[in-house]
Parts: C-alpha cells; structure tokens; sequence
C-alpha cells in the first residue's frame, strides 16, 4: 500500500477524518480511549462487554458511531486495537502494532484515518513515536512489481494516517529509517535476472548521486589489477561480471573515526560445482542482502547525517557453473597475501568477504562490521528470526549488541573459539575455506576464516535466517525482511 503518516500535535478527535483508533490494554480502554468513550454516552465499553471483548494483540472492533451528515460532525467509526496484557510490553510491542494497525486499516478499506500514539504515557511521546510510525510504515511495505492482475494493483492503495499527539521529529527519522529499510527489502526481492552485480552497481550509483555520497566502483579488469584473488575467483564463473562498490559518507565536522561496513553481496548463490540441491537454491536470491542492509543504511546515513564517517563495500558476483568456474582444490589468492585452497565453492561468501574485510582494513577503518548470509549452520544453531553476532573485539561487539536491542532487531553472541582455527589451516596454502567433512560449528568456522583478514575491531553478523522469509512476518509480507538496516543506523547515526 502506499501510506502517508502525519504527525499532529492535536488529539484523536481534533482530526477530521472518518476513523479514529484507540488502544485497549490489558482489557480497558486506553486513557483516550475513555476520553471518546464519555463523548459518545458510553458505546465503546458497552460494545466491549456485550461483545466480550478483550483486546487480544492484534484483535480489533470496528465500533460505527451512527449516521453523519459531514465530516465536521467527526468520525463516523472508532476501532479499538488490542494491545494485548499490561505484562511484558515493550516499544515492539508498539512497532507490531503500527504495522497489524496498518494492515486492519487498509483491510477495513479506510482511506484515512487517525490513531492515538499507543503506550506514549509509559514510553514516552518520543519513543513510541517512533516506534509506531516505524512499525506502520514497515508493515505498510507491500512489492508485487512483477504481478500484472488487477488484484495485485488493488494492494497498492493509498492510505494516510494521522498519529495524534505524537512527536514530529520521531516519526521523521522512523520515515527515513523505514525507507531504508525497504529500500534494502526491495533489492532482495529483485529476481536475479534482474538484479545482477552490474545493476546493483548502478542502483549504488543513481543513489550515491541522488544523496550527495561518495562512489567508487571496479569493473572486472580493476578487481584482478587490484589483487582480490579470491573474490575474484568466486566471480569468474559467471557470464554477468562482479562489481566491487565503494560508498563513502563524510561528516561535515568530522571526528575523526571511520567506521566500514561490509555485506555480502552473492546476487545468487547456485553453490557452483559444489552445487546446491534446487530446494537450496529457491531462496538464494537472498544471498546480497548483507549488501542490501548495507546499502540501505548508508542511504539513511546520508539522510541523518551522524558525526562519524561511513565507508561501505561490497563485493558483489554471482557464484554460477560454466567453463570458467572455480573448482574445488583451485588455490586463491586473496588481496591480503593469504593463499586459500577451495574444498568446497559453496563456501564462497567467505571468499569475497576476505578481500572486502581487507581491502576496508587498508583504506583505514577504526572498526569494522560486516553482514553476510554466510551459513545454514547460522540458521540451525539460532532459527530464521535471530542473527549470530561474531566479534574479535569484545566492546565493539557491545557496542553492536546494544544498537541491535535499541533498534529491535535479534543478535545473539557466539564465540570465535579460537581452538578450532587449527582445523582451517591446510595442507597446501595458507587456508582452506572450509573445515572438510565435519558439520560441526560450521557458523563458528565461517566467522573464524574471515577473522583471518583483518585485526581491527571486527564483528560479523551473520544474518542467513532473519534476511529472508518465506512467510509473511510481523513487520511485514513475505520475502527480504531488511534485516541490519535498523541495528547499522542506531550503530552510526545517534
Ligand atoms: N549462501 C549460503 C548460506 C545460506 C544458507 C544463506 C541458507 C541463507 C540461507 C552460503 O554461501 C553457503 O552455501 N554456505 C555453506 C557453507 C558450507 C559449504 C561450509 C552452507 O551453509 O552450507
Ligand atoms: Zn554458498
Ligand atoms: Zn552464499
């Protein structure tokens, strides 16, 4: 749908518009709510009890106000959305319902509407500003570029929602943030045909253009010149050429810290010779959207303008079988020195990332986080909703922790045992990219070889489950979920 929000000082009633929204929480009616409830001799908690009900997360009642003749008259229906139990909320509380809130909506076939900012007394205007403009405006995103009935243009209605009494600037920077946000959702949802590393290069490009930042970007012949043998190696399979891209964000007063971000940008993963079983291979379209929350921070970065300088890359290919493919037992040489035998080229993510982490290193960050669909074993040790979070530096890691909570997005530390490193040296080169036949800690191993690659402040994030959803999700429909954006945002751009 196409959702416009409004922030406006005034309260629920004050706006003219056809539908009012109120919260019931923990199974009474919020304190606007009662507000509306006295106006109207009581209707709201008598359709409550003689409907039992309750308020369920997510449960709405749609109470009609009876016949008006003009819209001064005020709504003509009020609906009550359950918040749920008093017990346990929190600001993601308030985001799933800005975006269950914007769905009921739209379903309704309302084309405006006001809302009161829900939990704002126990949060604060601010906070659940944001949060709840954030949360619409995620679960407002809908993408059917390619669906041609008329069905589908129906799902891009518009809908303009008012929050009342809500904080300006808040809703704002959730405006920014969600944009981003989707912004990254819709370049994983590009089909690969489509989104190839030379496309994502020019929608990189038209960005950096667009925002004022700074673009650097090497065709195949500048990748070799350079020396990234591995990622180039990776690349050198397919028939569409890789792309490196360099992003850069400076401050106007700098301070002095440059912070890089790196993702992982497989604009399809077939696994090559050591090919993937097709049932794999149905979501590996997802395999860029490291690159995609990478490049979508950057785009509110621009926007937000934080003190600190921002440089992201990302080395962007296609892992394909042809002639000229990669094979196991090839030996690569990556841009940093270190001499990498293939056991397995569907571990190639590693590979482009080693020169990416390196090539970040020598440009002089202070500190480095990178984002990667790197393992299925990411996925069976933490599921599809939580990203593993690797760090070499302990505060760094914190501090990525932190903006992850603050942002609402799920990280859980795991450990970089250091031990099992001794199982990545190989026989014939420096490294091997995979630990052979064992299953065991393969996230932990994957995270390990790229730590090979620098000795700065270094944190991966290993997001192969959260990226990507088959169903759809509380923030949202089915597909790229954009997931990092939120946390790399909180990260830089306080
Ligand atoms: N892109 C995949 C990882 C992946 C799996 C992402 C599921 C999203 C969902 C990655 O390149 C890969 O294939 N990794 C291998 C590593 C193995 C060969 C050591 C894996 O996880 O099986
Ligand atoms: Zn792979
Ligand atoms: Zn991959």
């Amino acid at each position: 749908m196409e959702l416009t929000l409004k922030s406006a000082r005034r309260f629920v009633d004050e706006i003219p518009v056809p539908l009012v929204v109120v919260g019931v929480w923990g199974g009474e009616l919020s304190e606007e709510g009662h507000k509306l409830n006295q106006k109207h001799r009581k209707m709201l908690s008598k359709m409550m009890e003689e409907l039992s009900f309750k308020g369920e997360f997510g449960e709405t009642l749609l109470v009609p106000l009876g016949p008006r003749r003009s819209e001064s008259e005020g709504p003509g229906f009020v609906l009550l959305f359950g918040l749920g139990k008093k017990r346990g909320v929190s600001l993601e509380t308030v985001r799933k319902a800005g975006a269950k809130l914007v769905q009921a909506i739209a379903k309704l076939g309302f084309k405006e509407a006001v809302t009161e900012t829900f939990l704002s007394d126990k949060f604060g205007k601010k906070e659940a500003s944001y949060a709840l403009a954030e949360g619409a405006l995620l679960g407002g995103y809908s993408w059917h570029k390619y669906k041609t009935s008329s069905s589908a243009s129906k799902r891009g209605e518009k809908l303009r929602l008012w929050l009342a009494r809500s904080s300006g600037p808040a809703v704002d920077r959730a405006e920014i943030v969600a944009e981003a946000v989707n912004y990254a959702r819709d370049l994983v949802n590009e089909p690969p045909n489509v989104l190839n590393p030379e496309e994502l290069a020019r929608r990189t490009r038209e960005m950096a253009q667009e925002l004022g930042l700074g673009v650097e970007i090497w065709d195949e012949a500048q990748i070799k010149q350079a020396g990234m043998g591995a990622f180039y190696g990776v690349a050198q399979g397919s028939a569409n050429p890789p792309r490196f891209i360099q992003l850069t964000y400076k401050p106007q007063d700098p301070s002095g810290r440059v912070v890089a971000l790196v993702g992982k940008g497989l604009t399809f993963d077939t696994g090559g010779y050591s090919l993937k079983p097709s049932e794999s291979q149905i979501t590996m379209k997802c395999d860029m959207a490291g690159a995609a929350a990478v490049l979508g921070a950057m785009r509110a970065i621009a926007k937000l303008m934080p003190v600190v300088e921002v440089r992201a890359y990302v080395a962007a290919a296609e892992n394909m079988i042809s002639g000229s493919a990669y094979r196991v037992s090839d030996v690569l040489t990556s841009l940093s020195g270190k001499t990498i035998e293939v056991l397995n080229t569907d571990a190639e993510g590693r590979l482009t990332l080693a020169d990416a982490i390196t090539y970040a290193d020598q440009q002089g960050a202070d500190a480095i986080v990178e984002l990667s669909t790197l393992t299925g074993a990411c996925v069976v040790a933490l599921g599809d909703k939580v990203a593993g979070l690797f760090a070499n530096d302990a505060r760094w890691g914190r501090e990525v922790q932190e903006a992850a909570e603050r942002a609402g997005e799920k990280v859980w530390p795991l450990p970089m045992e250091e031990e099992y490193l001794e199982a990545l040296k190989s026989n014939t080169a420096d490294l091997k990219n995979t630990h052979g036949r064992s299953r065991y800690a393969g996230a932990i191993n994957a995270a390990l070889f790229l730590g090979e690659f620098t000795k700065k402040p270094l944190v991966h994030l290993d997001i192969a489950g959260p990226a990507y959803t088959e169903k759809s999700h509380d923030l949202g429909q089915a597909g790229g979920t954009g997931f990092g954006v939120r946390t790399l945002v909180e990260l830089v751009g306080l």
